[in-house]
């Protein structure tokens, strides 16, 4: 059984006068169409990306008001690097900020903060950040806040495989034991339950490596918003549409 099977409260338990639907455990968010939504407006490319980081914040509430437990926000892609020199230095200073300036405030929320992908590639100012943020909500639990930073799920998948194939050849785990748990624990996700929603928005609908593993039986919602324009109102309505969806992991119809 998938871990994310079983992870799926009844909305009347979860909001008390709602009823009927399901709603999500985990919800993980790929945030697509900052650029486009600044060049509408004729701004440069950053601007977006603050806005970005303001849909940040009203996410991160909408999350809590709806008891969603874990909600993962796909911030940079291993891919990213590539994007122009001044585009990078504009995305990392921005991450940098976020970091000093909003950590107490979602602390005192009740977030737990969480980070996975690569983050050995980002200054040493940043690493040291992101430990503290992991440090200083360590002890919270009214939202659990993943944020993949430098994360590619092929590269975390390929870690995985080589981790299981040294502790193989090394005699300390038995290749007949590999089972799809087993492996489960080796990703970063390891102790998070798979996601039960997976959102894309800006009209794309890819994945582009973004938690393949997890997500094998996550619904997909894609939206027809650039994210600076997210808030609680489309979180809500991709949450209504997963309550509408008949999930069956594969069974037959019952
Ligand atoms: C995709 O839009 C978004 C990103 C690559 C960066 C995401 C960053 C944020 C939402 C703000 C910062 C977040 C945190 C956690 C501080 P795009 O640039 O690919 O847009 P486009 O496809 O329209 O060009």
């Amino acid at each position: 059984m998938a871990v994310g099977q079983g992870a799926v409260r009844d909305l009347a338990e979860a909001m008390p006068g709602g009823g009927g639907g399901l709603v999500p455990v985990h919800v993980a968010i790929i945030m697509d169409g900052n650029g486009r939504w600044a060049a509408a407006r004729g701004l440069p490319r950053i601007a977006g990306h603050r806005a970005g980081a303001q849909a940040v914040r009203r996410v991160v509430e909408a999350a809590i008001t709806h008891k969603v437990g874990w909600l993962t926000l796909y911030a940079f892609s291993s891919e990213n690097w590539r994007r122009p020199a001044a585009e990078i230095v504009d995305l990392t200073g921005l991450l940098r900020h976020y970091l000093r300036s909003e950590v107490a405030e979602l602390s005192a929320q009740g977030v737990r903060m969480h980070f996975i992908g690569d983050r050995a590639r980002f200054d040493a100012d940043i690493q040291n950040e992101l430990a503290r943020a992991e440090r200083v909500t360590a002890a919270n639990s009214r939202l659990n806040l993943v944020i993949a930073l430098s994360y590619g799920a092929r590269a975390e998948i390929a870690a995985a495989a080589r981790h299981a194939a040294e502790a193989a050849l090394a005699g300390t785990l038995d290749p007949a034991e590999l089972t799809e748990d087993k492996f489960a624990s080796l990703l970063t996700t390891a102790g998070t339950p798979d996601p039960d929603l997976i959102v894309r928005t800006s009209g794309e609908q890819r994945l582009s490596n973004f938690l393949l593993w997890q997500g094998a039986y996550a619904e997909l919602v894609f939206l027809d918003v650039f994210w600076p324009d997210f808030g609680e109102a489309h979180f809500a309505g991709a949450l209504a549409e997963f309550a509408r969806r008949e999930r069956r992991f594969g069974a037959r119809p019952g």
